[in-house]
């Protein structure tokens, strides 16, 4: 069966929709017939006329509640939610190095974003009796890494399990709630990093990318994953085709996790 358009008129909202994962998730969505607000601080080029926008900071209540009204002001509803803001720029240097601003900040960007909109938007969702919510989390909740991460991790693993408790209640009220963890995603910002770290150690790209797997502990595949590839998973799982998985997690990283 072709997928083409059948999220044809879903109301949805893309927090983190114009960079990296979450500009693919726009993208593939709206190819899929989903009529997409897209949230981050800025605009971005990539959108057109075509996608709602709303500008916001999300890491604060304040701008949890003005995405909240732009949802119901340019959608008038909602039907499917994809968490894809977050991510990490703490410091380096271990655990002595992350006060407690940078643990807030950890779970600003990566938890409370998520307990906020749902909680604002699960009430439409409740009340029609249908809904997806997508929560993307990381590898590195179950595969933390040592020095600048391990608040991140903590972060997505809090999140993680908050899902999974979230889809327990509504689940059984018609709103789906799923979670998918990529591993190493090679969106710009990654192209970037190992573009900077060819130029510190003086080698090529290539030889950087096999330095930075090697930190993971290798990708079985012998790549980072694309943003289109977690995209596609995130459009399967909004899908109807998708509607007995609910409460799961969806890992996509290549086989770096190690274990069963
Ligand atoms: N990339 C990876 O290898 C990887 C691996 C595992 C998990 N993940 C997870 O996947 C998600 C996306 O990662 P990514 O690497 O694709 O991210 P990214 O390229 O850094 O893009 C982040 C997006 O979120 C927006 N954003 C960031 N902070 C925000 C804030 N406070 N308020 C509103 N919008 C904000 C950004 O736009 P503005 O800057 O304009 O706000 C941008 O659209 C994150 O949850 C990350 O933890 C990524």
């Amino acid at each position: 069966m072709s997928d083409n358009l059948e999220l044809v008129g879903l109301r949805t909202l893309v927090t983190g929709g114009t960079k990296g994962i979450g500009q693919a998730v726009v993208t593939r969505l709206s190819e899929a017939g989903a009529r997409v607000l897209a949230t981050a601080r800025e605009r971005a080029d990539h959108l057109t006329p075509q996608h709602h926008f709303v500008a916001a900071d999300v890491a604060s209540a304040e701008g949890c509640a003005v995405v909240a009204d732009a949802v119901s002001r340019l959608l008038g509803g909602i039907d499917i939610v994809v968490h894809v803001v977050g991510g990490s720029s703490a410091p380096g240097g271990g655990f002595a190095n992350l006060d407690d601003r940078e643990w807030q900040r950890a779970f600003d960007q990566n938890l409370f974003p998520a307990v906020r909109l749902d909680r604002a938007l699960l009430p439409k969702m409740l009340q029609q009796g249908s809904g997806v919510i997508v929560h993307i989390t990381s590898i590195q909740r179950q595969l933390p890494l040592p020095e600048s991460t391990i608040a991140y991790a903590a972060a997505k693993a809090a999140l993680s399990n908050y899902s999974k408790g979230l889809s327990k209640e509504v689940s059984p009220k018609g709103v789906r709630v799923v979670r998918v963890s990529p591993g190493w995603v090679e969106t710009e910002a990654a192209v970037r990093l190992v573009e900077r770290l060819a130029k510190t150690d003086g080698t090529d790209y290539e030889t950087a990318q096999r330095g930075l797997m090697g930190a993971l502990g290798g990708i079985p595949i012998g790549r980072p994953t694309k943003p289109r590839e977690v995209a596609d998973l995130v459009a399967f799982l909004v899908s109807p085709r998708a509607a007995a998985i609910t409460g799961t997690e969806y890992v996509i990283d290549g086989g770096t996790v190690p274990t069963v």
